[in-house]
């Protein structure tokens, strides 16, 4: 089969990675935003251009006679770049605008919640005016998260306690966010302040039926020891099904609530085809859902896709027919660590095109991964983006040798560039197993 991958970061890397590993070894293409040089070595063709330029890629998959497309960030979902490929007769992995609205549109995510009973809906509202806005802030004591309704690459939500102080921070951010239209939407969500460990929660939907995936912890903030800037996410960490802090019945709730989620969709008319993605906060009263995405995670996916038994390209195929009801999916109960190296300054002022260097061969040795993000490569040289450049995956029976892995093999790339330490050790992961102790009460 052909299969044509749109995106062009670690996370797409990742599905064309997976696809072209298949057991039916499909050619897979790629049309990308920057160019992935790990992308472009396993496709038949790849090319770079606009993602978002739907007439562009439509006429790339025909050109190649592409069975099904699989479509990797948010922003290209938000464009209807999967209603295109449909229209065009490119079944795709990958909601249509009207329902990827579940990620591109908060005020539209809660509503559906609340419309149709959904679990684990926190208290919210969504204004257009900063005054109304500010009496709920008041209504719930201060303790909020303010989140632009659009979307803002991972970056617009701040909760009070953490980027912001207090109520006054709080109101003076709506005001920010209603005043410069961040997220695109003219509208901003204030949602109850949510007490827990978070955790992600990837699933393979097909419209009906809903199939899930291990969980996986990401690190949104730069720095070891969850200081600095929120960040695109700096790596993440997966131990099998379960993560040491969360519960077979709490999992399982979890994805009771993607199941409500799906069919209140279908009851509505919309077909949701692709990837959901549960952030959800564990909480003392059970799981609690911070935002659905459209997509894979990234880097959550190369936690989940290198952890993949079952054959993607059939996955995939299941999903765009509707038959996932029929298809079983395994998943290794092995442990993974992901961490992201990035630019020296990410992410306010990135050191972009600066120069790389990858010894892929003693990182293969050691059995870890390689996903290339946002870099750039010319006449064989590799260059830094303004975002994530270099992912490495470690992979093993235990979570301290997957960690152990990864940070080996981190070693082995050399540029102006850093990465957290932390992210899966047993101290930072101890520390949280701790919390959630405490947040349950024990
Ligand atoms: N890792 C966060 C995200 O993909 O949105």
């Amino acid at each position: 089969m052909k299969f044509l991958v749109v995106g062009s970061g670690a996370r797409e890397h990742a599905i064309a990675k997976a696809l072209h590993e298949s057991t039916s070894r499909p050619d897979v293409y790629a049309f990308m935003s920057n160019n992935n040089p790990g992308m472009r070595k396993i496709c038949v063709d790849a090319v770079v251009g606009n993602t978002r330029d739907a007439k562009a890629v439509v006429e790339f998959a025909k050109k190649n006679s592409v069975e099904i497309a699989v479509i990797g960030p948010d922003a290209v979902l938000e464009a209807g770049i999967s209603d295109a490929l449909w229209d065009a007769g490119v079944p795709t992995v990958g909601p249509k605008k009207a329902a990827a609205r579940l990620e591109w549109d908060k005020t539209f995510a809660r509503n559906l919640m609340k419309r149709h009973n959904i679990e684990g809906c926190p208290k919210f509202g969504a204004f257009k005016d900063a005054e109304a806005a500010g009496k709920l802030i008041d209504e719930l004591g201060g303790q909020v998260a303010v989140k632009p309704s659009g979307l803002t690459a991972g970056k617009g939500v701040k909760v009070v306690g953490f980027q912001l102080a207090d109520a006054r921070e709080a109101k003076e951010y709506c005001r920010e966010v209603l005043s410069t239209n961040m997220g695109g939407l003219g509208e901003v969500v204030i949602e109850e302040k949510l007490i827990g460990q978070e955790l992600t929660l990837q699933t393979f939907v097909d419209g009906k039926t809903v199939r899930g995936m291990p969980c996986v912890q990401d690190h949104k903030l730069a720095f070891e020891g969850d200081k600095g800037l929120m960040t695109g996410g700096m790596g993440s960490y997966s131990t099998g099904e379960l993560l040491p802090f969360i519960k077979r019945d709490e999992y399982d709730k979890c994805i009771a609530i993607v199941e409500q989620v799906v069919a209140a969709l279908s009851a509505e008319g919309i077909d949701y085809k692709g990837i959901i993605y549960g952030q959800f906060m564990l909480t003392k009263q059970g799981p609690k859902v911070v935002e659905f995405n459209a997509r894979f995670g990234d880097p959550e996916a190369m936690n989940v896709l290198a952890l993949l038994e079952t054959d993607f390209a059939e996955v995939c195929r299941h999903i765009v027919a509707g038959t996932l009801a029929d298809k079983k999916v395994v998943f290794s109960e092995q442990a993974t660590v992901v961490k992201y190296l990035v630019p020296e300054g990410y992410p306010q002022n990135p050191a972009k095109g600066e120069k790389i260097e990858i010894n892929e061969k003693s990182i293969a040795r050691l059995g870890a991964e390689v996903y290339y993000a946002s870099v750039d490569e010319k006449e064989g040289i590799l260059y830094s983006g303004s975002s994530r450049s270099i992912a490495i995956l470690g992979m093993a029976d235990s979570l301290e040798q997957a960690e152990r892995t990864c940070e080996h093999a981190c070693s082995f790339v050399k540029g102006k560039l850093y990465h957290r330490r932390d992210i899966g050790t047993k101290a930072l992961v101890g520390a949280r197993v701790e919390h959630m102790r405490k947040v349950r009460g024990g």
